[in-house]
């Protein structure tokens, strides 16, 4: 028998990543939809073209839900269709780009902005949940 821990509840629900694209249409906000120790899941839908930025303390995963999404290196690029994986490692810069609207998620630490050093008004807020 599990007993639960008592200051941590279980809900025993799964984490739908379609069910949580289907709530929301805007494009560029991301939105968290779980935790693992200090890393988030964030879901977010985009389309066109981003800034170049890049993230100088950690990694940054994508993960292909919808679409094809297009990231730009200074050296190259690579394209990733629906069920693939990429990580950019930190420091190095890049440019998403989407020609048609991507959905996918990302897996980064919390409090890292999609900016990265760059800022300005493309930055979304962070720690939104859905
Ligand atoms: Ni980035």
């Amino acid at each position: 028998m599990v007993t639960p821990m008592p200051n941590a509840p279980q809900t025993y629900k799964p984490i739908n990543l379609a069910e949580k694209l289907s709530l929301f249409s805007d494009q560029w906000q991301q939105r968290v939809i779980a935790e693992m120790n200090d890393y988030q899941f964030k879901v977010v839908k985009i389309e066109g073209d981003f800034l170049w930025h890049d993230h100088p303390e950690t990694d940054e995963a994508f993960l292909i839900i919808e679409g094809e999404l297009r990231i730009d290196f200074e050296d190259g690029a690579v394209l990733l269709r629906k069920g693939e994986i990429y990580v950019v490692p930190k420091g190095v810069r890049h440019k998403p780009y989407a020609a048609h609207e991507v959905q996918m998620m990302l897996i980064e630490p919390r409090g890292t902005l999609n900016t990265g050093e760059e800022g300005g008004e493309s930055t979304a807020q962070n720690d939104v949940w859905i």
